[in-house]
């Protein structure tokens, strides 16, 4: 079964969220949106309208955001210590969630007349509001004109969502989902240097039949090609990640096209149009040459399997026309410079990345080089997350470089 997951959200890392909830039903999906950022890493400080509050409580968001919530504009204490201005100074982005049609007739006049305003009047960083009303109040003429208006000033449109509403009526005016707005917070931080750009990934190990029952394998976890994957994704790519068997969640927005063998992987390839070519699959090297058809029953001593050799890949897609920017992975047990830098040459790449197979395969973290006709960067341990984003920022940065 495919499942996804939000790996791009490593863009939230240590980012300044500021959730602002106005009052209505939808304020409880706040409180898991709360913890989904604190979990991508996000600090989040929370700032609760009056109405808000008659919904849910300032303790629940506090518990889940880890710090005290802000919900008095004119309140000294609560001044001195984070007042209006410094919450919107501290801000990378200010959400809104659920945003209602008072607080956005508010906003579009520039009133200042509680905290959330006050705070979203002063603000230098991206705003964005998640509406959620009845779908009447939505349609309303007033609505859409201080829609107009807010759509003019730049501030960003998160939703709503059409559907069933809490009041019986259906129509659009629904909060998106919590982990729909978190892959929104995520993407208002994504780096963009691949923006447009298409990248596919190979990764996993293949599987090379035996006999219907067995096969022919080896350790790759697919760890660190799921990682690239989602680190280009970030980086504003349109991934296709062509995968061996493995046990990891899809990276969100990355188009995966499962595969088991060596020969099926390299038609897979052969197929997807590409801008950036990079080879993270732990392809095995032979296949058996006649797979059997029925199970092999156990009877001789000894036994003996003919392989025969797969196809590279890499290599092949690296003498394709049209060429894309070739990137290669090297997993070596001794000698890694030397047997990098000459499946470099050999295989006519443009950059290949060494890593210790002994220390690599199935872990969290790696430290690799890698290398470039004329150049290389070593890159000291870090989890593969971390390694992915920086790997992703030098590709991005050679494959402007022209190339054969
Ligand atoms: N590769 C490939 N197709 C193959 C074998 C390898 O695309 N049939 C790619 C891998 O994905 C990796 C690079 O080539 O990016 C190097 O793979 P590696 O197994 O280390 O090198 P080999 O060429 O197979 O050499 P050897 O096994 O002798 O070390």
């Amino acid at each position: 079964m495919m499942t996804s997951t939000p790996t791009a959200l490593t863009t939230l890392q240590n980012k300044r969220v500021l959730l602002g909830l106005c009052g209505g039903i939808a304020a409880y999906k706040a409180a898991e949106l709360c913890r989904l950022l604190v979990g991508a890493g996000a600090q989040v400080q929370v700032v609760m309208t009056k109405g808000a509050q008659e919904f849910i409580t300032p303790l629940t968001m506090q518990a889940l955001s880890g710090q005290a919530v802000h919900t008095e504009l004119l309140d000294p204490g609560a001044e001195a210590a984070m007042g209006h201005i410094q919450l919107a100074r501290w801000a990378d982005l200010i959400l809104v969630a659920p945003a209602s049609a008072n607080f956005m007739a508010r906003l579009a006049h520039g009133e200042a007349s509680d905290l959330l305003t006050a705070v979203c009047l002063a603000r230098r960083c991206p705003l964005a509001l998640a509406p959620a009303m009845n779908q009447a109040m939505w349609s309303n003429a007033s609505t859409a004109a201080n829609l107009g208006l807010l759509k003019a000033a730049g501030i960003l449109l998160f939703g709503p969502a059409n559907g069933v509403q809490a009041c019986g009526d259906v129509g659009p005016g629904r909060l998106l989902e919590p982990n729909e707005l978190l892959q929104l917070c995520a993407a208002q931080f994504a780096t963009g240097s691949l923006a447009g750009q298409r990248v596919v990934i190979t990764a996993g190990p293949t599987r090379e039949a035996i006999d219907p029952v067995r096969y022919l394998s080896n350790h790759s976890s697919g760890k660190m090609g799921y990682a690239l994957a989602a680190a280009a994704i970030e980086a504003g790519a349109d991934v296709t990640l062509i995968s061996g068997p493995t046990d990891l969640p899809v990276p969100e927005r990355c188009k995966l096209v499962p595969v088991i063998s060596a020969l099926d992987m390299l038609a897979a390839c052969q197929v997807q149009a590409a801008d950036i070519f990079i080879a993270v699959a732990a392809v095995a090297d032979y296949r058996v040459a006649l797979p059997a058809a029925g199970k092999i029953k156990k009877s001789a001593e000894e036994l003996s399997l003919a392989l025969v050799r797969n196809p590279d890949i890499l290599a092949t897609i690296a003498t394709s026309t049209p060429r894309p920017f070739c990137v290669g992975f090297a997993a070596e047990t001794d000698n890694l410079a030397d047997y990098a830098k000459a499946k470099l040459h050999s295989k006519g790449l443009d950059m290949i990345v060494a890593n210790d197979a002994t220390s690599t395969f199935g872990n969290d973290s790696a430290s690799v080089t890698a290398y470039w006709p004329g150049g290389e960067q070593l890159f000291e341990p870090q989890s593969k997350t971390q390694l992915a984003r920086r790997l992703i920022a030098l590709i991005s940065q050679r494959s402007l470089i022209p190339h054969v």
